[in-house]
């Protein structure tokens, strides 16, 4: 079947009922991705043009067919173990510091989520270098939200092909991977239960947690996000994380030093003032 053209009125159409809804920012250059991405959704439900399927998604009550076009625009690249370094940092001083108050005193969560975990790698990292480098007195869990069902449903399966695992060193990879069917490896469920996924959309004015966290990550997900809408969102991240809890970013992204809400402490990584 031939491709279907989207021309510049419906890439406006659409891209600018991505960014009210979501907050991702597509310029001209993307109009031939979102073209290709689209194609197969246009196909299966049966539209004539790009404006039909438009029409359709704002008209759709439920709010499933927007759910399917995030879907399919978004970008969900992720792997194990990806800026390493941020882990090293967990281990090396975060792990260490959190422990420090509370050696005497009882025990402590700490309480981290992955916002924009696509499809689990991510929040599994996190959990299994956690979980490896436990201090005494300290136990955690993880939220782990993105926006793309999708992704979601891959990470609650929390099954991988063998070279998904490549940048997951071997000591890991025994202690928290099992062998499946077709060559694939399953997350163990002792660190399943680490993690807890739901479905969340960040450009929501705020969000449904009864508490704060001592750490978020929120890794390549603003570079799709205008600077008014990173802005609001890291205000909003302020104010769910605690005092003196971290925020880790992607290292291409930046946070500008002048809104004064986070101190620098390394590439990437910054604590709330
Ligand atoms: C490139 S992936 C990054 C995954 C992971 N954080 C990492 O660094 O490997 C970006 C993720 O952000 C999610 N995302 C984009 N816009 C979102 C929104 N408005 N709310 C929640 N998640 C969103 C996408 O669905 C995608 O899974």
């Amino acid at each position: 079947m031939n491709e279907m053209q989207l021309n510049q009125k419906e890439y406006q159409l659409i891209s600018g009922l991505i960014y009210n809804k979501f907050g991702i920012s597509l310029n001209e250059q993307k109009q031939a991705l979102i073209t290709g991405r689209l194609q197969h959704v246009l196909q299966q439900g049966g539209f004539t043009s790009f404006k039909d399927y438009y029409q359709y998604v704002v008209e759709e009550k439920s709010g499933s067919a927007l759910l399917i076009l995030i879907d399919r625009v978004s970008t969900n690249h992720t792997f194990f173990f990806r800026e390493k370094d941020h882990f090293d940092f967990i281990k090396e001083t975060l792990l260490p510091q959190a422990a420090k108050p509370f050696e005497k005193n009882g025990d402590k969560e700490l309480k981290v989520w992955c916002a924009g975990c696509s499809s689990g790698e991510e929040p599994y990292t996190a959990a299994m270098v956690i979980l490896d480098n436990l201090v005494q007195g300290l136990d955690f869990s993880i939220l782990a939200t993105d926006i793309s069902i999708s992704s979601l449903d891959k990470a609650i399966k929390g099954t991988y092909a063998k070279e998904q695992l490549e940048t997951v060193p071997p000591s890991y990879r025994q202690k928290y991977f099992i062998s499946v069917e077709d060559g694939d490896w399953t997350i163990h469920q002792k660190l399943k239960n680490k993690v807890l996924f739901r479905r969340l959309n960040l450009i929501q004015d705020s969000y449904p947690f009864k508490g704060k966290f001592d750490v978020i990550f929120c890794r390549n997900v603003m570079i799709y996000f205008d600077s008014p809408t990173r802005r609001s969102l890291l205000e909003r991240f302020h104010r769910y994380l605690e005092p003196g809890g971290y925020l880790f970013i992607g290292h291409t992204e930046t946070i500008d030093r002048s809104l004064g809400f986070f101190k620098y402490i390394k590439p990437a990584i910054y604590q709330k003032i």
